[in-house]
């Protein structure tokens, strides 16, 4: 195996990580506690021994449940500067961070709260250590359309210090073309767009997003080796993947990584980068996830660095800071 040492050096950006979904379950329970919140488990162990799933659909069960501890600016601050003291730790220098507006403001609290806090706790991250963030909206593909219209107007009443918006929730059964207008706006108003797509749904949900939402980068994007004309159309047009390896074998996108289509995209030609997606669930944050596909594929120092570079190449920084991170 690579040391872990060399992994975490080598300087990474995260493309695909829901803040949501770094809510370790020791920050639950304390969180919790503060606020008085009764809970059906003791202690953290026995949540973590929960977090066995058979799908998407049967961890966002959980992972929207737990939320329902996050209710303060304060809280956001605290999840935010968490998030990116672990992620710094790994080795991640920028990270492109996901968060659920949707989820919050259903529960009662206000969007602008959720963005004040999040970024209070990455402003504290930026000044201690450096670590730089932005931030990326995602509509919840399972609720409706006017409900994400009405959340960008949320966010853009707040003036929300969003880089974009992005699409995530269940895939299958809801297609990406009913949320044409929502991306369209969003690009009007000068927002970058990606969007999950390929995670459990084929290759046509992968072309859907590209189509019908404009988006720049595929979240997950893994199915799109189904088809080699979608593989070869993503090679042209240089999209990014965001490949998530640890969640696509928890939540069973993946028989095991040993079969996994990462090294397929990569041999293809395809801009593939390494991400976490929810980590506090699928055991593992940026550097955990370089380290099984090192280990599962044998990946030598040159391989890692390119998909190092990958994630800087397919992030929304301004030239001058790429050139300074390769
Ligand atoms: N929300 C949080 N994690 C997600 C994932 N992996 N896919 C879709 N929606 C999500
Ligand atoms: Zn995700």
């Amino acid at each position: 195996p690579v040391p872990t040492s060399r992994l975490r050096e080598l300087p990474k950006v995260e493309l695909h990580v829901h803040i949501e979904g770094t809510l370790e379950p020791e920050l639950v329970l304390e969180l919790a506690r503060d606020a008085g919140i009764a809970l059906p488990y003791r202690d953290a162990d026995t949540l973590r021994g929960r977090y066995v799933f058979a799908d998407l659909q049967s961890f966002l069960d959980i992972y929207y449940e737990n939320l329902g501890v996050l209710r303060r600016r304060h809280d956001f601050a605290r999840l935010a500067y968490q998030y990116a003291s672990r992620a710094h730790a790994g080795g991640v220098v920028h990270a492109e961070v996901f968060f659920d507006p949707q989820a919050h403001r259903s529960r009662g609290v206000a969007v602008a709260d959720v963005v004040a806090g999040l970024v209070e706790g990455f402003d504290r991250a930026f000044g201690e250590f450096g670590f730089t963030t932005e931030l990326i909206a995602c509509f919840l593909r399972d609720r409706p359309v006017a409900e994400a219209l009405e959340t960008l107007d949320e966010l853009t009443a707040c003036r929300a210090a969003i880089v974009g918006v992005g699409l995530d929730s269940a895939e299958v059964g809801h297609p990406a073309s009913l949320f044409t207008e929502v991306f369209a706006r969003a690009a009007d108003l000068g927002l970058r767009r990606v969007a999950h797509a390929g995670e459990e749904g084929g290759p046509d949900s992968v072309r859907a997003a590209i189509d019908h939402l404009g988006v720049e980068r595929v979240d997950h994007g893994i199915r799109s080796v189904d088809d080699p004309d979608l593989v070869a159309e993503l090679v042209a047009r240089q999209m990014p993947l965001t490949v998530c390896p640890l969640s696509n074998v928890r939540l069973q996108a993946v028989a095991d990584l040993a079969v996994h289509p990462l090294p397929d995209l990569i041999a293809a030609g395809v801009l593939v980068t390494i991400n976490s997606d929810d980590p506090a669930y699928f055991g593992g944050y940026a550097d955990d996830n370089f380290a099984v596909v090192a280990d599962a594929f044998a990946l030598d120092d040159p391989a890692l660095a390119a998909l190092a570079d990958n994630s800087v190449t397919a992030s929304f920084l301004p030239d001058a800071r790429k050139a300074e991170l390769r």
